[in-house]
């Protein structure tokens, strides 16, 4: 598992090498211009010395053309420099739309994980090698940070908004986890472990683990336990609030004339803020949940009604992704394991 170059972690995703190139290009520019630069340096410092204490220097008047190039040239190197990071950056931070979903809560001190097939786990994450992997991430109290070296990503873990990130692992094996935004006394010690395992060994893992539900079925438990169902009926009965099926991903009229899509970020708003963007033709008649649902819960809600949206909460992998065989068809992964 040790990298060819002992200073460099281990290099376990599909975007490790584009960052290690990218930093060795950036580390090699650098260390070019340093050895030149000392080097004309000291030739000059030697070649033009004064001989003779009367020797006077012989007047510079400049040169466009030299003025031209030393200009142009850094410029071309700091745009392949700026062109290449926006690429590495944007694929980094773009998740993929056929990502396995997981959900991730961090607190002091310590990394709470479920997965889109109802398994939970503390300080560990299992995933399966050769598959996308999206997490979607919040905070119960400060300021985390999730990082792992070996996929050399990382992303912060922020109170009251989603934030996400993916990886896909290319090598079995255990890594890092680290919590890298300080956030208090045992900052140092919110580590863990991420697990990746082959595809059937991965579902083996899956199916040894089984939860207690899905997080969408658990978010409809809290959806009918907390009433939600009363306004917010499958078929707009009730009335009193905007249907939620198939309202996820999509555009959605505001009063205010405005439109916003509802994504996660959006759900979230409108449970714990509800009169923040009311939708067109309702009233402001909902109450906050703001302190009536945890993290966890809230997360669980989102996997609900993303899941009205049409099997949104886990997408399939599409036929033709390498993995396609280990997909499994959203929602419904672990019932066959009880
Ligand atoms: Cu959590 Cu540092």
């Amino acid at each position: 598992m040790q990298s060819w170059i002992p200073l460099v972690p281990d290099s376990a995703s599909t975007l490790s090498w584009k960052v290690d190139a990218l930093y060795f290009y950036l580390s090699g520019v650098t260390l070019f211009f340093s050895l030149l630069i000392s080097a004309v340096l000291i030739f000059f410092v030697i070649r033009y010395r004064r001989r003779t204490p009367y020797e006077i220097p012989r007047p510079i008047a400049g040169s466009h053309k030299l003025e031209t190039l030393w200009t142009i040239i850094p410029f071309v190197i700091a745009m392949t420099m700026f062109g290449w990071g926006a690429q590495v950056y944007f694929q980094q931070y773009k998740p993929p739309a056929n990502a396995i979903e997981v959900y991730v809560v961090g607190k002091q001190w310590m990394w709470k994980l479920q997965h889109a097939t109802g398994q939970r786990e503390i300080n560990q994450l299992h995933i399966p090698v050769g598959r996308k992997i999206k997490l979607i991430m919040t905070s119960e109290d400060v300021i985390h940070d999730f990082f792992v070296p070996a996929f050399r990503t990382k992303m912060d873990v922020v109170p009251g908004k989603y934030t996400t990130m993916w990886f896909e692992a290319t090598t079995p094996g255990t890594y890092h986890l680290f919590c890298a935004e300080y956030c208090g006394m045992n900052h140092s010690g919110m580590t863990g472990s991420i697990i990746v395992m082959e595809p059937r060994e991965f579902d083996n893992w899956l199916s040894g683990n089984a939860g207690s539900g899905t997080p969408a079925s658990q978010g409809q438990q809290l959806f009918q336990s907390l009433g939600c169902a009363s306004c917010h009926g499958q078929n707009g009965e009730g009335g009193r609030g905007p249907t939620l099926a198939g309202i996820y991903g999509q555009k959605t009229q505001l009063q205010t004339g405005e439109s916003v899509s509802v994504d996660d970020s959006y759900v979230r708003e409108s449970i714990l803020n509800p009169q923040a963007k009311l939708v067109a033709g309702f009233g402001a008649i909902m109450p906050t949940f703001q302190g009536q649902v945890s993290e966890d819960q809230l997360l669980q809600l989102l996997a609900y009604i993303k899941s009205l949206a049409g099997g949104q909460t886990q997408a399939p992998a599409t036929a033709g992704t390498p993995a396609a065989t280990n997909a499994r068809p959203a929602g419904s992964p672990t019932q066959n394991l009880k």
